[in-house]
């Protein structure tokens, strides 16, 4: 089969799009032709070798897939061949990534692609959905009528903390970097989207929730206590889940004060049975015409360097590139 991986980490040049083995599925696993695999910035920090992760080479990259079943195991209870299927968090512990033409997945990763959506859309809404769903309904806890604010409301994170916030019943206030983003930002539900290089986003966060914001999803890798802190509810919380090298000054007083609590999560910690039942709530309301995905571009898995190159410079350099997700075929 044709797959995207390296040999060693380093610059999206170590990547390489060339022949491996094809994989053989086990007995509680299906054979998947990938239909679509998308970029998270996880992708890019383990190609640049940049986090600690036990990596056997060659390693193909990617965490996501969504494709078709062509063989099942014997073991194997939930699907057959032809079943549409999606999956996240592969490529970690011991399991092979998803920039390939052909995946091995055990069936407790796997999950029906709703009726009607196509490979792209599904691998778009993949990791970033089930993210979103585990912060805020495990962690965040957001009730219905409560105010959330979350930067980036068109990035991959950002885009699905706005539309399942809404669903939840949630006012939402989000960011964007250009008109154009805050504009879209609308168009996910957004009840407030600001741009935040023209506008004063916290006069606006006030005027909007002047007893605070309940949930504040920080997407960003530098979170910015002194301010944010000010600008949360009585018993506000508060999600921090990127910045690895962040080191932020902590104001102690104007938190404890109020009652208020920060939670970090990573979602790979999540287990497979966790992630299950993120993953039949996303299918619901996909099926449902409520969760849309947001796919910047499409390109081939042979060009997986320029996607990592263009995924790094958006999340990493903040170069504004992206608007949604890249989604790669094989
Ligand atoms: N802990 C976990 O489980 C988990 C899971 C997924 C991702 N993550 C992490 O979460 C972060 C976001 O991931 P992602 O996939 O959503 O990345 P992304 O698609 O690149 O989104 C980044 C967002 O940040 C916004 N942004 C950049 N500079 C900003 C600023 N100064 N003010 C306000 N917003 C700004 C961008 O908005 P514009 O485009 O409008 O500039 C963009 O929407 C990454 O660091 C990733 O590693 C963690």
């Amino acid at each position: 089969m044709k797959a995207a991986f390296i040999k060693q980490t380093g610059p999206p040049e170590v990547i390489v799009y060339g022949d491996l083995p094809d994989p053989k599925p086990g007995r509680k696993q299906c054979l998947v032709k990938v239909g679509a695999v998308d970029v998270n910035p996880i992708d890019v920090y383990i190609r640049r070798g940049s986090i600690p992760a036990k990596l056997s080479f060659p390693f193909i990259l990617g965490r996501d897939l969504a494709g078709t079943v062509l063989e099942a195991g014997a073991g194997v209870k939930s699907f057959k061949p032809g079943d549409r299927v999606w999956a996240t968090s592969q490529g970690t512990d011991g399991r092979p990534g998803t920039f390939a033409e052909l995946a091995a997945v055990h069936e407790r990763w796997l999950n029906p692609t709703p009726t009607g959506l196509g490979d792209e859309a599904m691998v778009a809404l993949s990791l970033v959905c089930v993210t979103a769903h585990i912060g805020l309904v495990h962690y965040a806890n957001l009730k219905a009528g409560e105010v959330l604010f979350v930067n980036g409301g068109t990035g991959g994170v950002g885009s699905s903390v706005v539309q399942m916030a809404k669903i939840l019943g949630a006012r939402v206030v989000t960011t964007g970097g250009t008109d154009e983003k805050v504009s879209a930002c609308r168009q996910l539900g957004a009840d407030l989207a600001l741009n935040y290089n023209t506008q004063n986003v916290d006069a606006a966060i006030k005027g909007f929730a002047p007893e605070g914001v309940n949930v504040w999803w920080e997407t960003l890798r530098e979170p910015n206590f002194e301010r944010t802190i000010p600008l949360l509810a009585l018993r506000g919380r508060m999600i921090v889940m990127a910045g690895r090298e962040a080191r932020p000054t902590f104001p102690v007083g104007p938190f404890y004060v109020k009652d208020c609590s920060v939670q970090g999560f990573a979602m790979f910690n999540a287990s497979s049975r966790e992630q299950r039942s993120a993953a039949n709530a996303i299918n619901r309301w996909i099926a449902e015409g409520k969760l849309k995905a947001r796919v910047d571009r499409v390109l081939s898995l042979s060009q997986a360097a320029e996607a990592h190159r263009l995924q790094e410079e958006s999340t990493m350099g903040r170069s504004g590139a992206l608007a949604g997700k890249i989604v790669l075929k094989p």
